[in-house]
């Protein structure tokens, strides 16, 4: 199967920002072991990041258009907690997304606790740090292939 992570806004910087919250692995280490993960299962990821809006809504596009993926792992930062142009973009295909946070978004402030993308997600993983993308990807791999 072929999968595709996309991290939002800010998260370029993982690794160098918040180290508390968001731990010390940058984004490319992070994508690295989902890498091999996937590998090891004999399936194809591919990664997308962007601070643009625009462009992560296009990247969802993409992906359906072109039939080029069989789920997706979405962690759109900050977007999550008010980007309804995401939540139609998730909503408008037809392929599964797991919505993922590296921290508890329920432990922290209280605009964190409110996302609008888990109504249109298949599933939701937070809290793990690197590990939600590894947990999500578990996940959406088990639903899928059952
Ligand atoms: C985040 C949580 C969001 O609230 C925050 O804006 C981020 C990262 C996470 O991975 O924990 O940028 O999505």
């Amino acid at each position: 199967m072929k999968f595709l992570v996309i991290n939002g806004v800010n998260l370029n910087l993982t690794g160098k920002r918040e180290k508390r919250v968001y731990g010390v692995e940058t984004l490319e280490e992070i994508n690295a072991k989902i890498a091999s993960f996937c590998r090891a299962n004999g399936d194809e990821v591919s990664f997308y990041q962007s601070n643009i809006e625009g462009e992560l809504v296009n990247k969802l596009h993409e992906a359906f258009e072109n039939k080029s993926v069989d789920g997706i792992l979405l962690n759109a930062g900050a977007f999550t907690h008010y980007s309804y142009a995401l939540r139609d973009a998730v909503a408008a295909i037809d392929i599964p997304v797991v919505e993922v946070h590296m921290s508890n978004v329920h432990a922290r402030e209280e605009f964190r606790s409110r996302s609008v993308l888990s109504e249109v997600c298949c599933g939701v993983v937070c809290g793990f740090g690197a590990g939600s993308y590894l947990a999500a990807m578990t996940g959406l791999c088990a639903a899928l292939k059952k």
